[in-house]
């Protein structure tokens, strides 16, 4: 699928198949996350795939949605502290980073026909329990599986090029 397609192609899916993804689906995506850019290169990041069980069900607790808890599968992006990379003014890049890896796993799943939706509305301290975290910060979550059929795909609304570009 070309980049243009790809781009067009994904929206937030809110409706999933109950139906689990392979294993080998999940490590293709995740061979490409890997290669997202980072400040200085630090990869300061894990990805946590959260699919049931007791991790799952707290994790769904930190997001209480009836259609997120249906999603097959959970990827949790959390920013490992104190390995990133920050600006001369103290500007902390931790969140810059994370969230583009988050972005080629997005991209990498609808290049697999999946559907995905960031999530950052969560209670952090919930996940950060449910993962046992300790250096580390869930930044975004992204439920994913196969697209339901009566997922809407919605007309996406953006501004404009002239709106954003600004030529000097
Ligand atoms: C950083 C970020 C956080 C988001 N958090 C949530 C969220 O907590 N819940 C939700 O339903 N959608 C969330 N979204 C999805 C946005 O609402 C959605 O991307 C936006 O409305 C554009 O629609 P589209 O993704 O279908 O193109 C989030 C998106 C981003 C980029």
């Amino acid at each position: 699928m070309g980049l243009k397609n790809l781009f067009e192609k994904r929206y937030s899916v809110r409706s999933f198949q109950p139906k689990q993804i392979e294993k080998d689906t999940v490590i293709r995506i995740l061979e490409k996350a890997r290669l997202a850019p980072s400040a200085v290169n630090y990869q300061p990041w894990k990805i946590y795939i959260v699919s049931q069980g007791e991790t799952r069900a707290e994790i769904n607790s930190a997001y209480p949605k009836k259609w997120f808890e249906n999603a097959p599968h959970v990827a949790v992006f959390t920013g490992l502290k104190g390995q990133n990379w920050k600006r001369q003014d103290g500007k902390d890049y931790l969140m810059c980073d994370v969230t583009i890896v988050t972005d080629y796993f997005v991209l990498a799943a609808t290049e697999e026909g999946l559907g995905t939706c960031y999530v950052g509305a969560f209670d952090a301290g919930i996940v950060a329990d449910a993962l046992k975290l300790k250096d580390e910060d869930p930044i975004l979550m992204v439920p994913f599986g196969y697209i339901s059929e009566d997922a809407k795909f919605k007309v996406k609304k953006r501004k404009s090029v002239d709106e954003i570009a600004v030529w000097l």
